[in-house]
């Protein structure tokens, strides 16, 4: 059974005086399994966010079906499994940090003695040990968007919805953000995120599907739709000039082109990374 499932889903919205306004998803179907991340791609105003609504229960399509393991969206077996993050978390300013996550455990069941015990585990998770008794009203877009994905992880539920998960934030904490999404994977939650950011996405995602007009353009495994099946890469440490040399002389008696040959760069992110002490050294 698909962790989400969504079969034809049309919504238009309309104005005041419901006249037809916008068609905000136009036939969408796509699945994701357990174990899988999947990437919802689009420009503004694609439909991503109303197709995250619509699984979770807050609006309703017009025609077609959704299904959360199985469930109805909105039905109470739907609402346990599913984490949602929203487009801009709604966040009680008067609360600290880990008054907020408290508060989440105890509405999600949780005795005082875990909900405490959580919320703690979770700050650190996210990185905001060091705001926990802080107001939540004077925490950054970034510090914000970490508190809500530790609501998110509260009630350890199978299926995470995360709509824009790394806006608002440093490219450190969206590196993170990757990390804890690989993590889910590997516990076997399946994992909806969305983007409008194609970077973002690239190194997290299986499967990932381009939404535009509320259309699906096109889906697949990163596999599929990227891997270059007319080239091949060979690197080789150290780059010694000399050998490099033979081995492209070797390639072209072999009858290949070589296409290129050269030192790799880095990415500005794993720089970033590597200069703030985080990543592989240069
Ligand atoms: N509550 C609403 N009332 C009217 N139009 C809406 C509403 N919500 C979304 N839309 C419109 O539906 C389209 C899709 O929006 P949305 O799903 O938020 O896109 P995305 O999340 O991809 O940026 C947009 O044109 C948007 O203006
Ligand atoms: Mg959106």
């Amino acid at each position: 059974m698909a962790a989400v499932q969504f079969t034809s889903l049309c919504k238009t919205f309309r104005d005041f005086f419901g006249r037809r306004r916008v068609k905000a998803l136009d036939g969408l179907s796509l699945s994701v399994e357990p174990g899988q991340v999947f990437g919802l791609l689009g420009p503004n105003g694609s439909g991503k966010s109303t197709t995250f609504k619509i699984a979770v229960g807050m609006l309703r399509p017009d025609s077609g079906q959704a299904a959360i393991m199985g469930h109805a969206p909105g039905t109470m077996a739907a609402r346990r499994a599913t984490g949602f993050l929203p487009e801009e978390s709604s966040l009680l300013p008067f609360l600290t940090a880990r008054e907020t996550l408290r508060l989440h455990g105890a509405l999600a069941g949780l005795s005082r003695r875990d909900a405490a015990r959580r919320a703690d585990e979770l700050l650190e998770r996210v990185g905001l040990t060091h705001a926990a008794g802080r107001r939540v009203n004077g925490f950054s877009k970034g510090m914000q968007r970490r508190l809500g994905v530790a609501s998110v992880l509260l009630g350890d539920p199978q299926v995470f919805i995360l709509d824009e998960p790394t806006s608002g934030l440093d490219p450190l904490g969206a590196v993170e953000m990757k990390a804890l999404i690989a993590e889910l994977r590997a516990k076997g939650k399946a994992v909806l995120i969305s983007s409008h950011l194609l970077g973002e996405l690239e190194n997290v995602c299986d499967r990932v599907a381009f939404l535009s007009g509320g259309k699906l353009l096109c889906e697949g495994s990163l596999e599929e739709l990227l891997r270059d099946k007319t080239t091949h890469e060979l690197r080789v440490s150290p780059p010694d000039a000399a050998a490099v040399a033979e081995l492209e002389a070797t390639a072209r008696r072999l009858g290949l082109n070589v296409v290129s040959s050269r030192a790799p760069m880095r990415s500005l992110e794993a720089f970033y990374l590597s200069v703030l002490g985080k990543g592989p050294k240069p």
